[in-house]
């Protein structure tokens, strides 16, 4: 039976079986090392030339082949673990050309052209640091359902084809669908809302989300993992916004048990567990304090400098890492934000940033069936909306909920310089391959 890399050291004295890609070959003619890779490490496999057959059959043997090996587990001071594997037997696998696009061992990182890396992501996601990306993903989902799951929320799966789109014309793919046009959701939004007016109380989504926005920033990208959840009876956007608070508190206590270790050594960053409360600006507070700091400001929105001028700020101020801005005007805001009953001007929603990116957007949605259709004339929406604003019309709970980008929660978890290292699979203006 095979067994992990990680797992020879308790097999010491014992024949093994191992499986994985070859990293390296060093061959002094009467002695072969091999560094072998599986997913839970590398291990050195030495091969004697008394072992003709075995010897002879890794003649051409190629960096990245695949390969299976059986033998004996030493215990070796000189190699890389403290252990390695005599070969007796080595099947070749797969064997890979010689001609290798890009390396899987880098002598310090990022000598590859980033575009040309990503052409061979398949080859790229070898590498030791994308793997652990990969890993931290799977833990970070893990730990963001487990959240729900504990909370009783129900898991929706909304349709991704739509038949108008689902926030605004604007930054909507449209598809062929038969003999009529379909548009890819830009979100689960009007789906989830829906959910709450079926009675679902609580929900979450895992899903892609489509954007056909022309950005090419260090955070955009053209289709994204969205978390998105929706919450019942509600009193205000304050109680999203502590929902959101001890889910990304649950999150990341878990990810700093798990991998503390590994995402200082191979990232590193330090995992802080933030407190609760998150400290919270006002976007008239944030505008003040950007002036005094001498940011220029664009509109009445944040711009990317100003996001992260204001994370500075915070960081320094009250040693937090988040900060949620609040009280966003109407006009940078959907027609379906409610608005302050004091300041009909103000939406009761806000943006959580995390170190100086934008992480999530929430609100508390409206839900009374003739103010919304007011609010949709009013941002100039045809009757495009009439299926949506019809959730309304027979009985729906107060309510709001959240967006989160995963990716962009995973590229500031690890510090990664841009969304396109913190997904599997980067979709772009430019990128559609592979
Ligand atoms: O801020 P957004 O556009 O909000 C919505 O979709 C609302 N329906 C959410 C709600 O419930 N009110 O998107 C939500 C999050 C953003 O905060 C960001 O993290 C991420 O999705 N996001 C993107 N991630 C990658 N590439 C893009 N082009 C993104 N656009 C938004
Ligand atoms: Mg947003």
């Amino acid at each position: 039976m095979r067994i992990y890399i990680k797992d020879i050291k308790n097999k010491i004295g014992e024949e093994i079986k191992i499986k994985g890609f070859v990293q390296t070959i060093r061959d002094q003619s009467k002695i072969k090392f091999l560094i072998i890779r599986d997913i839970s490490g590398i291990i050195q496999a030495v091969l004697l030339s008394e072992n003709s057959e075995a010897f002879k059959a890794t003649d051409g043997l190629t960096n990245e082949s695949v390969v299976e090996i059986i033998g004996k587990a030493k215990e070796e001071k000189q190699a890389p673990e403290g252990v390695e594997i005599e070969i007796r037997e080595i099947k070749i696998l797969s064997l890979a050309d010689p001609n290798l696009p890009i390396p899987v061992v880098e002598k310090t990182g990022g000598e590859v052209d980033v575009n040309k890396r990503f052409d061979w992501r398949w080859i790229d996601l070898r590498k030791n640091d994308k793997l652990m990306m990969m890993k931290i993903w799977t833990e970070m989902e893990r730990f963001f359902r487990k959240f729900w799951e504990e909370n009783k929320y129900l898991e929706i799966h909304s349709p991704k084809l739509m038949g108008s789109p689902s926030e605004s014309g604007a930054n909507v793919f449209e598809v062929k669908y038969f003999d009529r046009k379909a548009y890819l959701a830009q979100s689960p939004q009007f789906y989830k809302q829906m959910a709450m007016a079926s009675g679902l109380e609580k929900v979450f989504e895992v899903g892609p989300v489509f954007r056909a926005e022309p950005s090419f920033t260090t955070r955009h990208s053209t289709e994204f993992v969205g978390y998105d959840a929706e919450i019942s009876y509600i009193e205000s956007h304050q109680d999203v916004i502590g929902e959101i608070e001890r889910m990304i508190n649950f999150v990341l206590s878990g990810i700093k048990d798990k991998f503390e270790g590994e995402i200082r050594d191979v990232f590193g960053q330090e995992v802080v567990v933030p407190q609760i409360p998150f400290p919270q600006l006002t976007m008239a507070e944030a505008k003040k304090i950007l002036s005094n700091l001498g940011v220029p400001s664009q509109d009445n929105d944040l711009s990317p400098e100003e996001e992260r001028a204001i994370c500075d700020y915070i960081k320094e101020k009250e040693g937090h890492e988040f900060v949620f801005i609040t009280e966003y005007p109407i006009d940078i805001r959907p027609f379906y934000h409610m608005r302050k009953e004091d300041n009909p001007n103000i939406t009761k929603s806000s943006d959580l940033l995390w170190k100086g990116v934008e992480i999530i957007t929430l609100a508390q949605r409206e839900h009374r069936y003739d103010v919304l259709v007011n609010q949709a004339k009013e941002k100039g929406l045809g009757n495009s909306v009439d299926f949506y604003t019809n959730f309304f019309k027979y009985g729906c709970p107060p309510h709001g909920g959240f967006g989160l980008g995963a990716s962009r929660f995973l590229m500031k978890m690890l510090d990664l310089p841009s969304i396109r290292e913190a997904t599997y699979l980067f979709r772009g203006v430019n990128r559609l391959e592979p």
